[in-house]
């Protein structure tokens, strides 16, 4: 495919794949590196050119790891997967780079494609690309939110809730403020408010397990978001920004009906909604969007005016996504653009993962897939006190450790014991981003499943198999 021009292609293949000394490695991670790195360097796919698993090696380890994070929740297809691997090289052939500001053939093809498969109210609306992720987009969002309302310019975003790393979107993201030492830009724009944790519901219901609010519960929490909306802003709210479920806080679903209420305040305040289904969208939730999800589980259409996505959009390759419904005012080339945002061969990529998600309905696949998990770690429940909460939808799944299943306790303790148990098992679980407070107290108790949405039945069953045995071995420890 490609007639190299300055290198042999074995000297290209010599510099990237030889092996590692001992020397580089320790001069990278103690001498050269700005940022600290775990303890494993990942090596890739136990199958080179071929891909699209949920195995990948650590360097110097002889056992496969079966991967439960997906790379920070991305790689929907697996790790290295060819198809899309391809795509890539296909369109390289052409061009690495253009101006943002240029239409090329692949971006007119994506951004149709992700218009017709838009949720809701989205559907046939407005497409913006950028390839600096989800951040990207949801800074996207945000600005059109802001051109598009005349309401005020403060943003609502809510408790736990995590949006990104920029120094805007710190403010926007659960203040981590004992983790990073400076503080967010901005912070006046963001109006924090409570997000439903049914789970650890303040008013006292003890029945909101799984995801739903308790039976009797009168969403006493939709009112103080309510009022906090209406009355308790410094300069008017322009949109709000949520996750429909909560993945870095904790997998934490807002119920359903929240979400109804949610719409109908922002819809009577004139009020711009935007989801951020960054870590949701490209079928994790076992449909495209989840917003479908929720829209399915309402019976009405629940889907936002503005929504943010980018984690298994483009294979693994970077491409951050805004969609907007189709009679929003546009933003301008000045208010939405970066220099390497219209990189076309991580459109193909993004191209091609859709249409493999959808010839080969591997969203429906992870409704199956995680169906059986979620199944399987609900029987579990009962067997073993420690295990407070099993959430889903799909492969978007979280189980919470406690102490005890009446008082709730965090049980941080075991979740640490637990994950290093299960990479002795050769499989990685992911866990929730910390809640810290000064008195040094930390909530880190909730472990997250979110493989791969190619998984087959029999790595369904190895990863039930091996999330009993990690738990076993902890509570042996
Ligand atoms: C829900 C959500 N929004 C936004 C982001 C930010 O995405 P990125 O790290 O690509 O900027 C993330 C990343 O984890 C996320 O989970």
């Amino acid at each position: 495919m490609f007639n190299t021009k300055w290198l042999s292609k074995k000297e290209i293949e010599n510099l990237i794949l030889e092996p590692l000394t001992e020397d580089e490695i320790l001069a990278c991670r103690k001498k050269h590196s700005l940022v600290p790195f775990l303890d494993e360097i990942v090596k890739g796919t136990t199958e080179p050119g071929t891909g699209g698993t949920a195995y990948f090696h650590f360097l110097n380890r002889e056992e496969p790891i079966l991967d439960c994070t997906s790379q920070a929740w991305s790689l929907n297809l697996g790790h290295a997967p060819a198809d899309v691997n391809y795509a890539v090289a296909v369109q390289s052939q052409y061009s690495n780079h253009v101006r943002y500001g240029y239409l090329t053939p692949i971006r007119v093809k994506l951004v149709n494609k992700l218009a017709s498969i838009a949720p809701g109210q989205l559907k046939d609306g407005r497409v913006a690309l950028n390839n600096l992720g989800g951040g990207g987009a949801v800074e996207a969002a945000i600005r059109l939110a802001y051109v598009n309302s005349r309401s005020g310019d403060q943003i609502v975003t809510f408790f736990r809730g995590y949006h990104g790393s920029s120094l805007a979107l710190t403010g926007a993201t659960q203040q981590l403020g004992l983790a990073i030492r400076y503080r967010p830009f901005g912070i006046d724009r963001w109006l924090k408010t409570f997000f439903p944790y049914c789970y650890r519901c303040p008013w006292g219901y003890k029945g909101g397990l799984g995801g739903k609010k308790d039976p009797d519960c009168k969403l006493e929490c939709l009112e103080f978001v309510k009022q906090h909306i209406e009355q308790y802003h410094i300069s008017g709210v322009a949109a709000v920004l949520i996750e429909p479920n909560q993945g870095a806080g904790g997998q934490i679903p807002a119920p359903v009906e929240f979400l109804i209420g949610l719409k109908k305040i922002c819809k009577k305040n004139k009020i711009v909604l935007i989801y951020d289904e960054c870590q949701t969208g490209f079928g994790r939730s076992g449909k495209m969007w989840i917003s479908e999800y929720y829209s399915d589980l309402a019976n009405e259409d629940v889907s936002p005016d503005i929504l943010a996505a980018t984690k298994g959009a483009a294979g693994g390759f970077p491409l951050g996504i805004t969609l907007a419904k189709p009679k929003l005012k546009m933003l301008s080339e000045a208010e939405e653009h970066s220099t390497y945002s219209s990189n076309p061969a991580l459109m193909a990529a993004s191209l091609i993962t859709i249409e493999i998600l959808e010839k080969n309905k591997i969203p429906e696949n992870a409704a199956k897939q995680g169906a059986k998990i979620s199944k399987f770690l609900n029987e579990l429940k009962e067997k073993y006190p420690q295990i407070g909460d099993v959430r889903g939808p799909g492969l978007f799944i979280g189980v919470e450790f406690v102490k005890d299943p009446e008082s709730r306790e965090p049980n941080n303790e075991l979740v640490a014991k637990f994950l290093s148990s299960a990479l002795k098992n050769n499989i990685l679980f992911g866990k929730s981003m910390p809640i810290l407070k000064k008195s040094g107290e930390m909530m880190r108790n909730i472990v997250k499943i979110k493989p791969p949405l190619i998984i087959s039945d029999e790595d369904t069953e190895e990863i039930c198999f091996r999330f009993e045995k990690s738990l076993k071995d902890a509570l042996e420890k």
